[in-house]
């Protein structure tokens, strides 16, 4: 069959517990955000399967109430380095901060899991919603404004980073007894509002050029952001017609960098529960429902709504809170989705103990692969981060089920076509800022 000229990307977001609350507790579910054997098997599976790329999201805090797969987790960068020698082909995303963090540090870090990884590195660039997370740092948590305002700085440092070295740097010709060309050195010499970095990094220029950069804040300075740096855009969406808005809006901001539409890669999460009949997947859904810890999924909602909401009564309607410091498009969406759906607090709390306000949908696997044709034709998705409810069973499902009739349906790869990331992407090289004499191809 001849490859149709667009086809959608799958990223495997991994949660060692699954994505559903209790999905741990599903029958024949393993589970363990540390559990190496465990997380090791999902990311094979998902190579296998010809993902684009295994996801690893991280935060800063954690209680005894925070969702199983996030309590107690690998560091995530630490995590995808053992997965990079157990694998060859899939990308390798990891959530770190720029909140707090530090760019050098980043810089580094990346570079050397694209490196380990043959070019198989990308960093979800995070601002870090939680207030609480400034506890463990010793400051105060910075405005949701300061906090873009900072990423915006950082991410500029970690791409100048990168290019401190030109490709071919290290000739290591024992001849002249020339290990490091000089002339291929550049100094970043950073001094902004937010840091001063000198460089150059102590990290040869990635395989990549730059690793592919995730966002995936879908406030207005979060779409900016990302229209600026991104190469790749995480949302979350409850409908087509959401999506497709999103989708557009985001698009049309690209042309004023210089960016063509395919530059951006925009993939809402999606978390399918899969049954032979769409009546056994809604079964299976209610099952893992009536497992909810409800005053754990208030707290997680709380969460999302970055209000306390333990005032509130659950069987009464969603209060309406002002816009939150912490975090926005989620609160929005949480609040447009109870209104438009006449939620209670407590229904929407059971919502959010699904997939946190990601699209959820109960079908057969012909079901669930023609509503990802519909988002992906219609202009609603350039693909999606796929989020099963449990594993490994939830990720089988969709590897056994949904990808073949996507694939028969030429809407999906059946091979890699390229060792790197940004291959899978069809995204080229980005050039070495510092030197002129790049010829290689501008990344958009
Ligand atoms: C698929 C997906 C994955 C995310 N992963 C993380 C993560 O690992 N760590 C984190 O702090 N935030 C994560 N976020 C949250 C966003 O980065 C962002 O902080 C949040 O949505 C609030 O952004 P906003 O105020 O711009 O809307 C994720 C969001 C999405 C849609």
């Amino acid at each position: 069959m001849a490859k149709p000229t667009r086809q959608m990307h799958l990223g495997l977001f991994l949660q060692g517990a699954g994505h559903h609350m209790a999905g741990w507790r599903y029958p024949g579910a393993d589970s363990g955000g540390e559990n190496l054997q465990h997380l090791l098997r999902q990311v094979v599976r998902a190579e296998r399967a010809k993902f684009d790329m295994v996801f690893l999201a991280d935060g800063l805090t954690t209680s005894a109430e925070a969702h199983p797969s996030q309590i107690a987790r690998f560091e995530p960068l630490l995590a995808l380095a053992t997965f990079a020698t157990a694998t060859s082909r899939i990308g390798l995303a990891a959530t770190t901060s720029t909140t707090y963090g530090e760019p050098f540090h980043t810089a580094r870090a990346f570079s050397t899991l694209d490196q380990l990884s043959g070019g198989r590195a990308a960093w979800n660039a995070v601002t870090t919603s939680y207030a609480s997370t400034g506890a463990n740092f010793g400051v105060t948590h910075p405005p949701h404004a300061d906090r873009y305002a900072i990423a915006e700085e950082f991410i500029d440092v970690v791409k100048g980073l990168w290019d401190s070295w030109d490709d071919g740097a290290f000739p290591k010709d024992k001849a002249s007894g020339t290990y490091a060309d000089r002339s291929k050195l550049h100094v970043l010499d950073h001094q902004g509002k937010y840091f001063s970095v000198k460089g150059p990094l102590n990290s040869s220029r990635p395989p990549q050029g730059h690793p592919i950069i995730i966002q995936s804040g879908s406030s207005d300075p979060g779409q900016a952001l990302a229209a600026r740096t991104a190469d790749v855009v995480f949302t979350a969406q409850q409908s087509l017609d959401d999506a497709q808005a999103f989708y557009r809006g985001l698009k049309a901001r690209l042309a004023a960098f210089g960016r063509t539409a395919d530059s951006l890669a925009i993939m809402p999460g999606f978390l399918p529960v899969i049954g032979g009949t769409e009546a056994q997947a809604r079964q299976k859904l209610a099952l893992l429902d009536s497992w909810t810890d409800r005053s754990k999924a208030m707290r997680m909602l709380a969460d999302r709504l970055g209000h306390d909401i333990s005032g509130y009564d659950p069987d009464g309607p969603v209060p309406d809170l002002p816009v939150s410091e912490q975090l926005q498009s989620r609160a929005r969406l949480l609040a447009e989705t109870a209104r438009r759906d006449n939620l209670t607090l407590g229904q929407l709390a059971s919502l959010v103990a699904v997939g946190r306000g990601h699209y959820v949908m109960c079908g057969t696997s012909e079901q669930i692969a023609d509503r990802m044709e519909l988002w992906f034709r219609e202009s609603g998705a350039d693909g999606f981060n796929v989020m099963p409810p449990y594993f490994p069973g939830g990720l089988d499902d969709f590897a056994d089920g949904v990808i073949p009739i996507l694939q028969k349906r030429g809407l999906f790869r059946t091979d890699y076509d390229g060792p790197m990331l940004h291959d899978h992407f069809g995204l080229p090289r980005p050039p070495n800022q510092h030197s002129a004499t790049s010829r290689e191809s501008v990344r958009g």
